[in-house]
């Protein structure tokens, strides 16, 4: 066998093997097949696209080229969840408690940020004492006694996958659909999940620009599951609509505070109480309708708020002295109308000028710096009312002035969940 062979295979439009494509895997991971061959044979399989066979096999030859986790011992009422991706995704913080205090476990292993996308881990280490290195056994340990754990994902997951993905960011290999399902769900794979909810972003800021690319994206990662025997939902989500106001670790923190005491209404809040419900059903085999009263009871009565202390005083943090920015500043609408959008990446950004974020992998956090964004879309906006509040312990120099679309006419597409996918 030999990768050119592969690569024309593909350039063809023919069907790899199995075993080609377990070739491809081992030897671009031993570093047999270079980068320039692999790059090749991504963009190849871009254009020309993957049966699902070819998809499966992908799959599986991902997954199995890290550790694996085995949650067997957590029983089979274990749900996870997973995102396709966008700027201050502050879900998980939210829907873990919520549907942990539901009487579903959680076992979630998460990432950090990197440049203009905040990563759930480095949002729960803003909180002062939070340990997110859980040992195996103590993630296990603390999902079978409280129902909840959140740890940082080892570095040794799907580790094909993650050299692949770093290849497709800069040979504009990204958005391949079946790249995309194999990634995500070889990681899922990888990490045990038998019982999955999928945030599926659609919209111009996310990587799935349209409903029909979501719909064939979604049933690819069900038909992937089938073969895995993972149960998955896939909700196709409205990336254009901002979730919450908050960006920035401990800020961020703050907010899911917020919603988890029932203080706080809005796209963030519906958005995980429709996640929240469908992993509720799955979890305990009731109905989305019977899932979603139990969702919404725990959050009126203070359990889902109560299971989040919880989580956070196991793990040794403490919620009454999150860390403050010094540094404070108000920026004011020049124009007046309602606001019809806010551009997610520019905040992300800023957010990460401001210290919330880091531009190399090495870079350290602010925990305290961000944004609040002080108005939603289709609010009417005055010049000179505050349209977002700066966090900072940096000097401010310029801001952009593009983050905010304002117009005359309020905006009609601003449905949050298009469709469900089972
Ligand atoms: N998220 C992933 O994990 N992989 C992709 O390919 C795209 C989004």
């Amino acid at each position: 066998m030999n990768i050119i062979e592969i690569i024309n295979k593909k350039r063809l439009k023919q069907t790899l093997t199995d075993d080609e494509i377990k070739y491809v895997i081992d030897n671009y991971l031993s570093g047999e097949i270079k980068d320039y061959q692999m790059s090749s044979l991504l963009m190849a399989i871009l254009l020309n696209d993957m049966t699902n066979e070819e998809i499966y096999s992908l799959t599986k030859y991902m997954a199995e080229s890290g550790d694996k986790l085995d949650l067997s011992s957590l029983g089979d009422n274990v749900v996870d969840k997973h995102s396709t991706g966008g700027v201050g995704d502050k879900t998980t913080l939210i829907i873990a408690p919520i549907v942990a205090s539901c009487g579903v476990k959680v076992a979630k292993m998460s990432g950090r940020g990197l440049g203009h996308t905040g990563g759930t881990i480095d949002k729960l280490e803003s909180i002062p004492g939070f340990t997110v290195n859980l040992t195996e056994e103590d993630f296990l340990n603390q999902v079978n006694e409280i129902g909840v754990a959140i740890t940082s994902q080892t570095e040794n997951i799907a580790i094909a996958d993650k050299k692949i993905y770093a290849l497709r960011d800069v040979t504009g290999t990204v958005e391949s659909i079946p790249l995309i399902a194999s990634s995500i769900m070889s990681k899922k794979i990888a990490l045990g999940a038998k019982k999955l909810v999928l945030d599926v972003k659609v919209g111009n800021g996310a990587l799935i620009k349209n409903i029909d690319d979501a719909k064939r994206l979604s049933n690819l990662m069900i038909d992937i599951g089938k073969h895995n025997n993972i149960e998955v939902i896939c909700v196709l989500t409205n990336m254009n609509i901002p979730l919450g106001n908050n960006i920035g670790n401990s800020l961020e923190v703050e907010e899911a505070i917020d919603i988890l005491k029932n203080h706080k209404l809005g796209s963030l809040r519906d958005l995980c109480i429709e996640l929240s419900s469908h992993m509720v059903s799955l979890g305990l085999k009731i109905t989305y309708e019977e899932a979603k009263e139990r969702v919404l009871n725990n959050l009126d009565n203070g359990e889902a708020y109560n299971k989040f202390v919880e989580l956070v005083t196991k793990q040794h943090g403490d919620i009454n002295n999150l860390p403050k920015a010094t540094g404070k500043y108000e920026i004011k609408s020049m124009t007046k109308g309602y606001l019809i959008d806010i551009d997610a990446y520019k905040l992300g950004i800023l957010s990460m000028n401001l210290g919330a974020g880091r531009k190399n992998k090495e870079d350290k956090i602010d925990y305290s710096a961000g944004i609040i964004v002080k108005k939603n879309i289709n609010d009417y906006i005055n010049e000179g009312d505050v349209i977002m509040t700066l966090y900072t312990n940096k000097e401010i120099t310029e801001i952009d002035n593009t983050i905010f679309k304002i117009s005359d006419k309020k905006i009609e597409d601003n449905k949050l969940i298009y469709e469900i996918i089972k």
